[in-house]
């Protein structure tokens, strides 16, 4: 068991969360040196090239607060190679050296998505079954990143319960290739990508609805079907998709889950952080509270877990979240640890306070 201490005492209940009351006030506390300097675990965010490279206060907050930086887009098939044979690279390469120039590291986003995948390569696929189709997009896209990327997201969002073979999405990847896609895509990522740790991500693994239990229960049967076959899987992206019309995350099932995929030898990470808001009618200060509660609840659960790697939001600023605005006159959706002038809300507080309970930090790690 990969528990810190016992978890009750450590973060308490959701709205007692220490992670929570201690957090100050927003606005009236000043980061001193960034999320990236806390702690062992790796913080991050996703990011779009092209916003980092025009946008010079983003670019500066993800280097001050990150260790991993996700390129929100430009790892994708469908962007990499949208015509066949025509490779776009220079969006990520450019985002690489900025990140690796500050010390950090890329996570690669994704290998395999069946919605990342372009028309012309899905066509390909289901006519030919040729696995190298595949393959050939690992060779142009791996090589490249090998010292700017130490972790990829092998295969992205394979499950789908109520249908399907052992709840796995009956994609054109399955319809092609059968279940073994999964175990192929990581054998053949192991061997262009022999240091990094290989992940399988996937989404609504957190919520209290029976959908979500029986993704649990599916992603649990695949990952230990992929261990006990000696897969090069090195852990579990849980993405942190929260929607507060959904209402508070399972947070026993989730403890229990992710304590299963720990017993596995499996490592986890939070890969895709942010909040969808539910109510526009309320104060702001209530809607960034009700947002830091929703993470706080999340961070409760994920924290003691020693395989736990790292925390990713799925953007830094609310001003560039993938999340619609959140109606006419509510504005943006504030569902990030920043609002689109890059002031810190109380989610933000709600990880520094999180980042700090998890261990000594790196720098006296060094002392
Ligand atoms: C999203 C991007 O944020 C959007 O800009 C893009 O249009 C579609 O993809 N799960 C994932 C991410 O794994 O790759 C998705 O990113 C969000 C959901």
């Amino acid at each position: 068991m990969n528990i810190h201490t016992d978890r009750r005492s450590i973060l308490g209940g959701l709205l007692a969360s220490p992670v929570l009351s201690m957090a100050p006030t927003a606005g009236k506390q000043k980061s001193r040196g960034g999320l990236s300097t806390l702690t062992d675990l790796d913080f991050g965010c996703a990011v779009q090239a092209r916003h980092v490279l025009v946008d010079q206060g983003l670019r500066e907050t993800i280097l001050k607060e990150c260790d991993t930086i996700t390129p929100e887009l430009e790892l994708k098939w469908d962007f990499v190679e949208s015509d066949k044979g025509q490779l776009n690279l220079a969006p990520a390469q450019q985002l690489a050296q900025i990140v690796t120039d500050a010390g950090k590291k890329l996570h690669g986003h994704a290998l395999v998505w069946h919605k990342s995948t372009p028309a012309w390569a899905i066509e390909a696929i289901l006519d030919q079954r040729e696995w190298s189709i595949v393959t050939n997009f690992f060779d142009a896209i791996m090589p490249p990143f090998s010292k700017a990327i130490d972790s990829w997201d092998v295969v992205n969002e394979p499950i789908e319960t109520g249908h399907g073979e052992d709840g796995l999405r009956n994609s054109f990847l399955m319809r092609a290739f059968g279940a073994d896609y999964i175990e192929r895509a990581f054998v053949d990522a192991r061997a262009r990508a022999s240091r990094a740790d290989l992940y399988l991500n996937e989404f609504g693994l957190l919520d209290a609805q029976s959908y979500s239990s029986a993704k649990r229960a599916a992603t649990l049967r695949l990952l230990e079907r992929l261990v006990s076959r000696g897969v090069p899987i090195d852990g579990l992206g849980i993405q942190g998709h929260l929607d507060l019309k959904r209402g508070p995350i399972d947070q026993q099932g989730v403890s229990n889950f992710v304590q299963k995929v720990a017993d596995l030898g499996l490592k986890i990470r939070i890969s895709e952080l942010d909040v969808r808001e539910a109510s526009p009618d309320i104060p702001q200060t209530n809607r960034d509270q009700e947002v830091a509660n929703a993470v706080a609840a999340l961070l409760d659960v994920v924290l003691p877990f020693d395989n736990l790697t790292g925390i990713t939001c799925w953007g830094i600023s609310d001003r560039y979240s993938w999340l619609p605005p959140l109606s006419i006159t509510a504005g943006l959706n504030r569902g990030l640890p920043l609002d689109s002038d890059l002031r810190q809300k109380p989610m933000y507080w709600v990880l520094e306070n999180a980042l700090r309970q998890r261990k000594p930090s790196k720098s006296s790690d060094r002392v």
